[in-house]
């Protein structure tokens, strides 16, 4: 398959114009420190990254206000504001030395991000074709299943917030190993093109959705942290590496749809909670805040013309043309990812606000005699598997169409039985595999990276229908390799995003915050201009 890298982007453009200073600073800062650290009598100082962040946001503060008036920044504490941009551009030593770890940081998710276009947009590496084998396809799941059940399963001791008791229900590594699990399938299904698990695919997608709205749910109704800057944290996990990969690769935001998806609905279980937060505890504001919700999204979605009317001022971040299917409107894909799961985060939602109450009834059902408890636990696992049973019959086996079309009034039963199965009894409870749950941190890397650096879109735009290939003529080899470059890049990148966070988004200080993000916009706008000039030039 030939490649079709595009026509060279100003974003492209611009992410060299700044990763390379970056990466320059970054090599002299250590060849500084190299020579500094076999003159003994200096004293060492790489500091950590809570003080880096001071310097590199002042560096911004600076660019950013010219020669406006600055009273505002003369209050900050630092007494580097002014010249941390000089000094940076100067390549003065101790600045280079003070922030080694950051350019450092800043230069690897360069490199790596240079390193998915090389594989994705370059002929350097081969491309194969996906091929189905549904024996191979069980083989693999289950054996890593079986690997990491017999190496890493994991007994937890958490003690409930309520009681001091063990914790009954919900728990962090179940979710966790939840979305490992699932993400594995989900992985192995863009990679062998297992298209008979289509609608299970459909509802490992729901599953996230609800884990989203029932985790964020329980976090801002317990904290009530509803600050800038925990809002700026969230917006960031999602949202930065994602941003990159639309840059450097010349993609729009909707091919990684599970990016704006989850950005919406946890913006909306944000707004949810925060609109009026002091009145949270009473339950007719809740049940009202939950009724408005559902109202918001039949409105948005049941009712004809409503939806486009409301986004397409947005259709420039929420389009997307398949290069395969140019005919479709542009918000199509929006209006049909969005909507497959439209419900299920009010739902995690509705979960999480019960979840006090049930862990309460497990907690006295754990303590009641053997006899009624047995009645008890054998009635709720039958009733799920019945139930269980029949959604699979009457729902799960319709075709893709007519199934999606059920998707979003359907999809919490599956979700709710898998619920009363994982954790019908104690021993299943404690459990989890650490494997899993470990995959399970990395589910937004592992699920970018993907089209790039696994699989291979070959064009703007593309749906990643190759795999990447470094040892032609032997797939499975190949998939091994692969894979394991592709999930140790996801881990790297998952601390990379975190490392960034820390440095760039302060926790405390809004007025910081404020100026980091005035001054980050400038900086790109400043870059994006001169990109866009030097690409009008002729050759
Ligand atoms: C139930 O299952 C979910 C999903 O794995 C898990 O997160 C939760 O901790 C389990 N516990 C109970 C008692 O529901
Ligand atoms: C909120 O949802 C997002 C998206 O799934 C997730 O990354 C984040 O960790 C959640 N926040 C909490 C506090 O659970």
């Amino acid at each position: 398959m030939a490649v079709d890298s595009g026509p060279v982007t100003p974003g492209q453009v611009s992410f060299l114009l700044g990763i390379i200073p970056i990466i320059v600073a970054w090599i002299y800062s250590e060849w500084l420190e190299y020579t500094k650290s076999s003159s003994p009598s200096k004293v060492h100082s790489d500091k950590n990254l809570v003080e880096l962040e001071l310097t590199r946001e002042d560096e911004r503060a600076v660019l950013m206000e010219g020669g406006v008036t600055k009273p505002l920044s003369m209050k900050l504490p630092s007494p580097s504001i002014k010249t941390n941009l000089i000094r940076f551009l100067m390549m003065e030593d101790s600045f280079l030395l003070e922030n080694r770890q950051l350019l450092r940081a800043m230069a690897e998710f360069g490199g790596i991000l240079f390193y998915f276009y090389l594989c994705d947009r370059t002929n350097l590496f081969a491309d194969s074709t996906k091929s189905y084998n549904r024996d191979l396809f069980l083989f693999l799941y289950l054996l890593l299943v079986i690997a990491s059940a017999m190496t890493s399963l994991k007994k937890h001791n958490d003690k409930s917030a309520f009681s001091g008791k063990s914790i009954l229900y919900l728990n962090r590594h179940q979710t966790e190993e939840w979305k490992g699990c699932m993400q594995v399938l989900f992985l192995m299904y863009h990679y062998f093109a297992a298209t008979e698990i289509y609608n299970a695919i459909r509802i490992f997608i729901a599953a996230y959705v609800w884990i989203t709205g029932f985790g964020n749910f329980s976090y801002y109704y317990i904290r009530k942290d509803f600050s800038l800057a925990r809002f700026a944290q969230m917006m960031w996990r999602l949202n930065f590496f994602v941003s990159f990969c639309c840059i450097v690769l010349n993609n729009d935001y909707m091919l990684y749809y599970i990016c704006p998806m989850h950005t919406l609905f946890t913006l909306m279980v944000y707004g949810a909670l925060g609109i009026g937060h002091n009145y949270n505890e009473m339950r007719s504001v809740m049940a009202l805040k939950i009724f408005m919700c559902f109202l918001v999204f039949v409105l948005l979605w049941e009712i004809p013309g409503v939806f486009d009317l409301l986004w397409s001022p947005l259709t420039s971040l929420l389009g997307y043309s398949d290069p395969a299917k140019p005919d479709l409107p542009r918000l199509h894909e929006w209006h049909f990812r969005s909507g497959l799961d439209r419900y299920i985060w009010i739902i995690g939602m509705i979960y999480a606000y019960f979840h006090p109450n049930v862990e309460k009834w497990m907690e006295k059902l754990e303590e009641a005699e053997t006899k009624r408890r047995r009645t008890i636990k054998t009635s709720i696992v039958t009733s799920a598997l019945i139930v269980g049973y029949l959604w699979y019959e009457y729902i799960y086996k319709l075709d893709k169409i007519s199934y999606n079309k059920l998707h979003p009034y359907t999809s919490w039963i599956p979700i709710t039985v898998y619920i009363c199965l994982r954790n019908f009894s104690q021993q299943l409870r404690n459990f989890s595999l650490t494997l899993f749950v470990w995959l399970g941190k990395i589910t937004l890397e592992t699920y970018i990276s993907q089209f790039h650096i696994w699989l291979r879109s070959n064009m703007p735009n593309g749906q990643p229908k190759w795999l990447l290939c470094f040892i032609p003529d032997y797939p499975l080899l190949n998939f091994m390799l692969t894979t394991t470059i592709y999930i140790l890049i996801s881990y790297r990148l998952f601390e990379l995003t975190n490392t960034l966070k820390s440095a760039f988004i302060p926790t405390k200080d809004n007025q910081k915050l404020f100026y980091n993000f005035v001054a980050g916009a400038a900086i790109s706008a400043c870059l994006y201009c001169i990109s866009f000039i030097l690409l009008q030039i002729p050759h």
